[in-house]
């Protein structure tokens, strides 16, 4: 008999095909959450489930939910997971990293220069009929890229590609990270490792690449913020709760520093509606890794782990090992 597995939302035609093949498939097939009651209904009686950042599972959403075996997130972050609560349940977790890394960096790239170069609000300038004329002085001055300093926080896979990428601007690369990478990975992102002051202090570009936890929340406030040069940006593409939004608004507000390029924030999608008369901010909607093919890779990789874990073996990206003896 086929194990029974819930697919929490809308994901590709082939990506359900394959796990047809599998296992007896409840699909959600609307490209939205299910509410936490609904969600928790729905895991009744499954042994497994394909989740996405949009779904909290918890204590409570798996209290109904003896059966389950494995949790499969369609994502590298897993901050809408509460592992210790399905570790204590006995219910693997797993995320999808790898897959995402290049898609994700090329994403800060775009933040970067479209904040620096002023492209989203000149743009929307051009569309509203204002360009009266070519002007060589009051004319989108923005910052340069090339040659500047960019600083990461957060220096793991993605952190590691965005670095990589910055040799083609002949930017001097810094970064801060609890531990240091090896030397011979700070070769090859020829990236230097700084405290996390002296990162704020002499970013031009701060990029950040925290995963979220309870320890990074507000990782960039008012006080980081008051640190940074006023003629530096702030790029997040990791998630929302690591910069305080409000702290940042007004920043951005006092022109305290000179822009933002955002894809995640605070309580999304319902963001602060104050972003929305800023023109030094690029608001994107949390689409780091949405190209087709690297989606597509995310949910083929956590089909995989669902196939593994629901076939006895060890799922290949599983965050909870300790829930195999649980
Ligand atoms: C997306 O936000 C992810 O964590 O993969």
């Amino acid at each position: 008999m086929k194990a029974k597995i819930l697919v929490s939302r809308s994901v590709f035609p082939e990506v359900i095909a394959r796990l047809d093949e599998h296992f007896e498939v409840d699909y959600q097939g609307e490209d939205v959450p299910l509410p936490p009651a609904q969600l928790a209904a729905r895991l009744a009686g499954k042994q497994g489930a394909l989740t996405m950042i949009s779904d909290r599972v918890d204590a409570t959403t798996l209290a109904g939910a003896p059966d389950l075996k494995a949790v499969c997130n369609v994502a590298v972050g897993y901050n809408n997971l509460d592992l210790e609560a399905l570790t204590r349940a006995g219910v693997m977790a797993t995320n999808t990293p790898g897959v995402l890394d290049d898609t994700t960096a090329d994403i800060v790239w775009a933040l970067i220069m479209s904040s620096a170069r002023h492209v989203v609000a000149a743009d929307k300038w051009v569309r509203a009929g204002q360009w009266k004329g070519w002007k060589f002085h009051d004319n989108w001055l923005g910052n340069d890229v090339h040659h500047a300093t960019l600083g990461i926080l957060g220096m793991g896979r993605i952190g590691q590609a965005v670095a990589r990428r910055a040799a083609g601007f002949e930017m001097r690369v810094i970064y801060h990270n609890r531990s240091r990478l090896s030397e011979a990975d700070e070769k090859s992102c020829k990236a230097q490792w700084v405290d996390k002051e002296a990162l704020l202090r002499q970013a031009d570009f701060l990029v950040l690449m925290l995963p979220y936890s309870a320890a990074n929340h507000h990782a960039i406030g008012k006080g980081e913020l008051a640190l940074m040069k006023p003629s530096a940006h702030l790029i997040n593409v990791a998630r929302g709760g690591i910069v305080d939004d409000q702290a940042l608004i007004e920043a951005l507000q006092q022109n305290q520093i000179a822009g933002a390029g955002l894809d995640v924030f605070e309580n999304e999608p319902a963001l602060d509606k104050r972003f929305f008369e800023l023109d030094n901010v690029v608001l994107t909607p949390h689409i780091g890794s949405s190209s087709r093919a690297t989606r597509l890779g995310m949910a083929m990789l956590a089909a995989d782990n669902l196939i593994a874990a629901l076939s006895g073996q060890r799922p290949p990206n599983l965050l909870n090992p300790e829930a195999i003896n649980a």
